[in-house]
């Protein structure tokens, strides 16, 4: 059954186990490249790529990047870069962040709308993930996007609803 959108905002969750017995390919994530790659940024710039981390190869050698040992288990990574030459510039800082976090934001719920789990990761070694990857100096691994299946005996049992309340959170003026 297709989820509206609202019920996709309101009920994903991070997932962090996932079903061993189901790999992903690569036609699975091309709807979620897809996705990242229609994202919306500063000036329009797009100072992003993704690399995918599919083979088993590669995979296991970006478990030197995490000490979370969830990370080990996922059956695919899209590290997402940013590039800091090419980002719109204000003038203390540049929109690299803000570009990124929001392509990785459309992938994360698309991965959702496909019924796959994702878990943003910030907590890595950038060091070792730019030399892995080769990545230059102007760009920066900023975050990765795990994905793979949900591991059914996880389901209603991961991530973490607790949100500020709309009091908390809006001020109307
Ligand atoms: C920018 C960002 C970085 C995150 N980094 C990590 C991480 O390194 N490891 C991890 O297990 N979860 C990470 N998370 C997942 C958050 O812990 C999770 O989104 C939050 O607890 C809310 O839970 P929910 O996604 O189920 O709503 C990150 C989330 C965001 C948005």
């Amino acid at each position: 059954m297709t989820k509206t959108l609202d019920q996709i905002i309101s009920t994903r969750r991070t997932v962090r186990h996932f079903d061993a017995t189901k790999p992903m390919t690569r036609a699975e994530l091309m709807p979620i490249l897809e996705a990242g790659r229609l994202a919306p940024s500063a000036k329009n710039f797009q100072p992003l790529r993704f690399v995918v981390v599919l083979s088993e190869e590669e995979r296991t050698k970006l478990h030197a990047v995490s000490q979370q040992p969830w990370f080990y288990h996922a059956p695919s990574y899209i590290v997402i870069i940013g590039d800091h030459d090419k980002a719109w510039q204000r003038p203390h800082c540049d929109l690299t962040y803000v570009d990124t976090s929001i392509a990785l934001t459309h992938m994360l719920l698309k991965a959702e709308d496909m019924g796959l789990g994702a878990t943003t990761v910030a907590a890595f070694d950038q060091e070792i993930c730019r030399e892995l990857l080769q990545i230059p100096e102007h760009e920066e691994p900023i975050l990765i996007l795990a994905v793979g299946h949900p591991d059914p005996a996880f389901a209603g049992k991961e991530g973490n609803p607790r949100r500020k309340t709309m009091e908390e959170l809006v001020t109307f003026i």
